[in-house]
């Protein structure tokens, strides 16, 4: 599959959550199509791993690894910092990092995991990153959503599932807000040579949650759920489109509550406040 998809020669491409599963493999692949890569993860040691796996799989011995927790605010930003001094251009970003959780759990800055590491952290880094995407254009933001989304809505008074935890509802919470942003993103992006998308990757065997082993087996492997991320990547037809949700390397419309305009606009106000975006750092609509 990789062989139909555009060379990566020249381009560089950042993946979060890439030591592991559908990012570990979708970063393999970009290596293996030439990319300049960056892997961001949480862990020194798996990354470190990762890194080397990669180079010898490819024998592209172009990609670095930053470390950073991508759940925590103060880590994105300090991550935004290192990417945008140290990378002249970056041409995909795709948001992969993610978990399932089946109990709650905040992080150290007072936010739901899950939503700090599926929509708040890629909210911050993206709107970080924007001024070297836009001056990298054409350039594509990847956001990795899930067919989850539809299990629930937005709710404001309990985005922190506060009042009410669901191990599969407050997952489909956070993937909806980041699938929000996404389609928000992507209007006032409109016209820049950025775009962003997102898509589900299919039911996959890799290490998010508790699946026992002997269930994964009946799974998809991560190297096929590397293939709708490699394709909105790579593949040179997809360069103007914009605000999509792809399943299968097919757009897809996502549920009703996804394009629900007021929810997204109050969102938006609500995560420039939450994850400290200042006025001049915030992409205004177009
Ligand atoms: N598997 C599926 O069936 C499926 C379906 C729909 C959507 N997805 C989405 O696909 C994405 C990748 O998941 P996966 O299935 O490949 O799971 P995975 O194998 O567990 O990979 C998740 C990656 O995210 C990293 N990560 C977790 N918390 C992080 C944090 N706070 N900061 C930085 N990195 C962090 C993990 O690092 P560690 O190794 O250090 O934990 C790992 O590299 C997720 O967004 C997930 O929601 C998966």
């Amino acid at each position: 599959m990789q062989n139909t998809l555009a060379d990566m020669v020249g381009k560089t491409c950042l993946v979060t959550g890439a030591n592991s599963g559908i990012g570990f493999e979708t970063a393999k692949g970009l290596a293996a199509l030439g990319a300049d890569l960056i892997l961001v993860c949480r862990d020194a040691q798996r990354g470190e791993d990762a890194r080397k796996d990669i180079i010898a799989a490819t024998g592209n011995d172009r990609v670095d690894l930053l470390i950073a927790d991508m759940s925590l605010m103060a880590s994105v930003r300090e991550l935004a910092d290192q990417v945008n001094q140290n990378y002249p251009q970056i041409h995909v970003l795709i948001n992969n990092a993610g978990v399932m959780l089946s109990k709650r759990q905040l992080t150290s800055e007072g936010y739901e995991m899950q939503y700090a590491l599926h929509h708040l952290g890629p909210f911050l880094f993206t709107h970080l990153l924007l001024d070297k995407l836009k001056a990298s254009s054409p350039a594509r933001i990847i956001n990795i959503n899930s067919k989850m989304h539809t299990m629930n809505k937005i709710d404001f008074d309990n985005l922190q599932a506060e009042k009410k935890f669901g191990p599969f509802k407050t997952y489909a919470a956070s993937k909806l807000a980041n699938m929000m942003f996404t389609y928000s993103l992507a209007e006032r992006l409109e016209g820049t040579g950025v775009t962003a998308n997102c898509l589900h990757p299919g039911v996959i065997g890799s290490n998010i949650g508790s699946t026992p082993g002997f269930i994964k087996m009946f799974m998809k492997s991560p190297q096929k759920g590397a293939e709708t991320p490699l394709y909105l990547a790579c593949e040179p037809e997809l360069e103007v489109m914009n605000g999509k949700y792809f399943m299968d390397k097919k757009p897809l419309a996502s549920s009703k509550d996804s394009y629900d305009k007021v929810v997204a606009k109050k969102l938006w106000a609500l995560s420039l406040e939450q994850a400290g975006l200042k006025e001049s750092e915030a992409e205004t609509a177009a």
